[in-house]
């Protein structure tokens, strides 16, 4: 039998959707929108008035989210762009068909999509499917979407890069380690699945998920010795109730049992979203912020409002910083000036 998912109300979504601004005029790039916290922030972006670009890997599912939120909001204006982030160059084709959908710039781009604890696998481009999937292919992205961004700050005054992070940055290691950005896949530990015994499944995802963090630190640390008016944020969703955790028992990455047990204490789909919805939407995120639920340890860190914390100094450091900017822009073959 397969994982079975709980139900759980939304408790904060509708207090924060109703303080959001309109989007009218601006344009919001998500990756991964089929299901859980990339669908929430479309639909919100939409009804907000976004011109909203869907990035996400061609699928039955990807048609069928782009039937439902187009039911669900009929007068937003969804806009669905292929882009598998297992392969770098189906970002690098998104991206120019990004450029088509957006004359006037890009106000958002949001690094939502994710895998977790999949297996010891390697991409087309040869990369762990973790760290490509949640990281790698999201610093294309940004680098390659970095003309369109600063057009629509100069023509409306700020665009903003949100990336998606996790309590898991945290566990078990709080030190990012180059092999994982290393052409590497399917090679890095093998299938271990133990969540809370270092199961090598679990260590790829924890260094995925500070490599957003330590992403998003590097671009405040250059966006804003440039004084540039992009803001970078990240944002994690606490424990929330979306696909991932079915996915992730569907290959073997969690048992079934515990998952249902887990999920029990976590937070609906819609309240995951605080997090990125803020970072997208919220006037008063600042760039170089962390936004979600309490930023304690594991078990108090799953649920609730999201508010704003600095970045922190495991991650936020010159040491780190240097590690994931050389190897990320060493996986890309491409260089990423910030300036
Ligand atoms: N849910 C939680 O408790 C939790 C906790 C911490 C962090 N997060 C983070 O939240 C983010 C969103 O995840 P979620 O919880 O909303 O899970 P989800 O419902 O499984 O959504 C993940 C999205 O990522 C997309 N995706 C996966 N591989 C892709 C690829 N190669 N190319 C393009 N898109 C791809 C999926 O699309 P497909 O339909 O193509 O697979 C899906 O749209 C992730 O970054 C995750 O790490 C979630």
């Amino acid at each position: 039998m397969s994982y079975s998912k709980p139900n759980l109300d939304s408790k904060h979504y509708e207090n924060l959707f109703n303080s959001l601004p309109s989007l009218e005029g601006k344009s919001v790039a998500i990756t991964g929108t089929t299901s859980g916290t990339g669908f929430v922030a479309a639909n919100a972006s939409g009804k907000l008035g976004a011109n909203v670009i869907l990035l996400n890997r061609s699928s039955e599912r990807a048609d069928k989210a782009l039937i439902d939120l187009r039911q669900e909001t009929p007068n937003a204006n969804f806009n669905q762009i292929e882009c598998d982030l297992q392969s770098f160059d189906s970002v690098r084709n998104a991206v120019k068909q990004i450029e088509d959908a957006c004359p006037n710039g890009l106000d958002v781009i949001c690094n939502n999509a994710g895998v977790m604890a999949l297996e010891d696998m390697a991409t087309v481009d040869g990369y762990d499917v973790q760290m490509q999937t949640n990281h790698l292919s999201h610093f294309l992205l940004v680098k390659r979407l970095m003309p369109l961004l600063k057009k629509a700050a100069e023509m409306r005054g700020e665009a903003r890069i949100v990336n998606h992070s996790s309590i898991a940055r945290k566990q078990p290691k709080k030190t990012l380690d180059a092999k994982f950005l290393e052409k590497n896949g399917g090679n890095l530990g093998g299938n271990g699945s133990s969540l809370f015994f270092g199961g090598a499944r679990w260590l790829r995802y924890n260094q995925s998920k500070l490599a957003n963090a330590a992403f998003t630190a590097c671009l405040h640390d250059k966006l804003s010795t440039a004084n540039s008016k992009i803001k970078a944020m990240v944002a994690h969703p606490g424990l929330a109730e979306t696909d991932l955790q079915s996915t992730t028992v569907k290959e073997g990455g969690m048992g079934k049992w515990i998952t249902e047990q887990m999920m029990k204490v976590g937070q609906s789909r819609e309240d995951g979203a605080l997090g990125i919805l803020k970072c997208i939407a919220d006037p008063e995120v600042e760039s170089g912020q962390f936004v979600g639920p309490g930023m304690g340890g594991m078990f108090t860190a799953v649920k609730g409002e999201a508010f704003c914390y600095p970045l922190e100094k495991f991650y936020d450091n010159e040491t780190t910083r240097n590690l994931l900017w050389q190897k990320s822009c060493d996986a890309i073959n491409e260089s990423f000036d910030i300036g």
